[in-house]
């Protein structure tokens, strides 16, 4: 089993590379922000109470994430190995991952850094769309659908949702979060040696082939 963090701020291209490494290799993806987005959808207490700090571009109590991955790792089924999307964020949860890792007798083999500069990242952010039935990410100018208003890959034609944080505001917030919270991550995997860093300005089969030398 191989378990790979993907770390990066927001628009980095976590989830993009995310998803196409499980749909390549059977990696089981962790998204606490896909998870949380679940919550509010189903209306949950949790989604309830973590509706407005997501739309702010806050971030969700370490309680809560560490929480949700604690469920994930004692109940999905897996021989592949977990990538994690946007977990850890903060020193805290990354000491919980490990003692969470450990408590399942598994540990931690690489953590994939991708670097964008914040311009880019404001473009990416702002254009970025998902169908509604299966996720697949889109761009308004990158990758639009080839047919306009219908999904590439599922062929739905339902609807395409716009995430409520990805505004100007809600994005500065979050891009403060991450050099504030999450880059003194950098520094803690790097002294752990697990730590790889990727240029996120490429090809998306660019980036996929950097990440893919790197776990094979
Ligand atoms: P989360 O959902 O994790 O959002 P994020 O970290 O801000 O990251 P994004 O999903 O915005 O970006 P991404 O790096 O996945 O980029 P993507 O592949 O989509 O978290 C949301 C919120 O939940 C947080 O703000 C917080 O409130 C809460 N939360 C979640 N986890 C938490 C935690 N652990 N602790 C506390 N709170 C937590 O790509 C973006 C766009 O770029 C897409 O349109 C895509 O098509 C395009 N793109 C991607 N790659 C390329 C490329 N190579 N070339 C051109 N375009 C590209």
């Amino acid at each position: 089993m191989k378990n790979l963090i993907l770390l990066g701020p927001p628009g980095a291209g976590k989830g993009t590379q995310a998803r196409t490494l499980c749909e390549k290799y059977g990696f089981v993806q962790l998204s606490t922000g896909d998870m949380l987005r679940e919550a509010k959808k189903d209306e949950t207490d949790l989604g309830r109470k973590v509706a407005g700090i997501m739309a702010k571009g806050e971030l969700v109590t370490d309680e809560i994430v560490i929480g949700l991955i604690e469920k994930k790792l004692t109940n999905d089924e897996n021989e592949i190995g977990f990538i994690f999307d946007g977990f850890p964020r903060t020193l805290a949860q990354a000491d919980a991952l490990g003692n969470l890792l450990d408590s399942i007798g598994q540990s931690l083999d690489h953590v994939v850094e991708l670097f964008v500069d914040d311009e880019k990242l404001v473009q990416r952010i702002i254009g970025r769309f998902t169908c509604s039935s299966c996720g697949e990410l889109y761009h308004k100018i990158t990758k639009p659908p080839e047919n306009a208003g219908i999904c590439d890959v599922c062929g739905s034609k339902d609807k395409f949702n716009f995430r409520q944080d990805d505004n100007e505001v809600s994005l500065k917030i979050r891009l403060l979060a991450y050099y504030r919270d999450t880059s003194p991550l950098i520094g803690y995997y790097h002294v752990l040696n697990k730590l790889r860093k990727i240029n996120g300005l490429g090809s998306v089969d660019e980036i996929q082939n950097n990440i893919r030398n790197i776990i094979k």
